[in-house]
């Protein structure tokens, strides 16, 4: 199993080039469920989660091509000759779950296995379920799956949700597309991946109002086209190295990154003692003089991203003072705490919220990965602990960050891959 080494204390300086979102990329290939024409997706990133959800595809019916050299870009089209997404694929990605909408809207039923808890909390399903319910299916839970049917089609419903659930407004709203009437979607997670996603609906001839506010509002109609859509750029990628170079004191600029999508990151990072400019195409991370601490809490966004808490976490174990970071999305998020800890960090967590107090330095240790953000700020510790860092189970980094060990070296990080 292949291990990441770092030795620490480089400052880093030069260039990452940002790729497409994960996070935008499922759910978009999940549309591709939704047309018997080619939809075709550029700026893919190369990552596991991707290929599982191809794979997911293809057992579905739908033939995944990757028309360019490079791999970036993929062309999903094909009818759907199965309904069912097997276990064996669910277990590997939540995000499988986002096949559900479009199958039971387009072919009047679906099976997918239920996803389950995962290491970062019990991750329940019930508002993807009640909203598809509410558009008129039939749901029956058994042996593990979940079956949605509505052989007569979905039709529109006005959808309150408690709680701005990612999964579930990009679920239910890929469904109103061919639901028969109009569907509202009230308090719906507006994220940029979400926008992204119906950015690509509408381009594949979806009628949906609202998008980047909190109600959208989705006509439907009786059938979408193909369509060829660019995914936005990572904005969790983009935060994990802007964290990368403020916590080495280097300066680096990030291609393709996008400040307005940062949301209170950008803020939080300011307060640190980060100066982030938007600049060429991109955005310049450096750090100003030292670091502060600074409070976060993770809420839906604009508020600060739960995928950025294990990352600021790092930042804020090396800055001067205290700091709170309070998780509100996942019950069982800090679980990259005791390897910080085995690190020389200074981290308490009481309930929900971590106290973090800065140290001087980190030393460098071996250290194990258990979601894929933690690994990821594991590497980060790694970068500037003193000493040598092994991070091991790399195969959660793979998930979701593409060729990290080469863009970090690339900006002169001592760091890399063994197997
Ligand atoms: C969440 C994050 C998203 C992140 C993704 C991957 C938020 C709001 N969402 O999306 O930014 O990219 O993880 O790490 O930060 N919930 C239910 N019932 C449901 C669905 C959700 O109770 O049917 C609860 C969850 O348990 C959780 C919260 O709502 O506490 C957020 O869920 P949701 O946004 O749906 O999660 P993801 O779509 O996985």
């Amino acid at each position: 199993m292949d291990k990441i080494r770092i030795r620490g204390g480089r400052p880093l300086s030069g260039e990452i080039i940002i790729g497409g979102a994960k996070n935008a990329g499922l759910p978009l290939m999940a549309a591709g469920l939704l047309t018997d024409e080619r939809l075709v997706l550029t700026n893919v990133p190369q990552l596991e989660d991707i290929k599982t959800m191809a794979l997911l595809l293809a057992q579905h019916g739908i033939a995944v091509d990757r028309p360019t050299n490079d791999g970036r870009t993929l062309s999903l089209g094909g009818a759907i000759g199965n309904t069912e997404a097997p276990y064996d694929i669910v277990r590997k990605m939540r995000a499988s779950i986002l096949v559900l909408g479009p199958l039971v809207a387009r072919m009047g039923q679906a099976r997918v296995s239920l996803p389950g808890g995962c290491a970062i909390g019990a991750r329940p399903v019930d508002l993807h379920l009640k909203g598809l319910e509410a558009m008129g299916a039939t749901i029956t839970l058994d042996a593990g799956y979940v079956t949605a049917s509505a052989p007569k089609g979905l039709h529109g419903a006005t959808i309150v949700q408690p709680f701005p659930s990612v999964g579930a407004t990009e679920n239910l709203m890929m469904a109103a597309c061919l639901a028969n009437g109009q569907t509202v979607i009230a308090n719906a997670a507006r994220e940029p991946e979400i926008i992204d996603l119906a950015h690509c609906l509408i381009a594949m001839g979806a009628r949906i109002q609202g998008v980047g506010t909190d109600r959208l509002t989705i006509d439907g109609v009786a059938s979408l086209h193909g369509a060829t859509h660019p995914i936005v750029a990572d904005r969790i990628e983009t935060g994990t190295y802007a964290i990368a170079a403020a916590i080495t004191g280097g300066s680096v600029h990030l291609r393709g990154g996008r400040l307005d999508h940062l949301g209170a990151v950008a803020a939080r990072m300011h307060e640190a003692g980060v100066d982030l400019i938007e600049q060429d195409g991109g955005l310049t991370v450096r750090r100003l003089n030292g670091l502060h601490g600074a409070d976060v809490m993770t809420e839906p966004y604009p508020g600060f991203p739960t995928d950025m808490q294990a990352q600021f976490m790092v930042l804020m174990s090396v800055a001067e003072g205290a700091s709170m970071l309070t998780e509100t999305i996942f019950e069982n998020r800090f679980m990259h705490v005791p390897e910080l800890n085995r690190m020389g960090a200074r981290i308490n967590v009481h309930g929900a919220s971590a106290i973090v107090r800065g140290v001087p330095s980190l030393s460098g240790a071996p250290v194990m990965a258990t979601d894929l953000r933690a690994s990821v700020s594991l590497v980060l510790a790694g970068l500037v602990a003193k000493g040598e860092t092994v991070v091991n189970r790399v195969y959660h980094l793979d998930r979701g960050y593409e060729a990290v060990e080469q863009k970090l070296a690339a900006c002169g990080a001592d760091i890399e891959r063994v197997s």
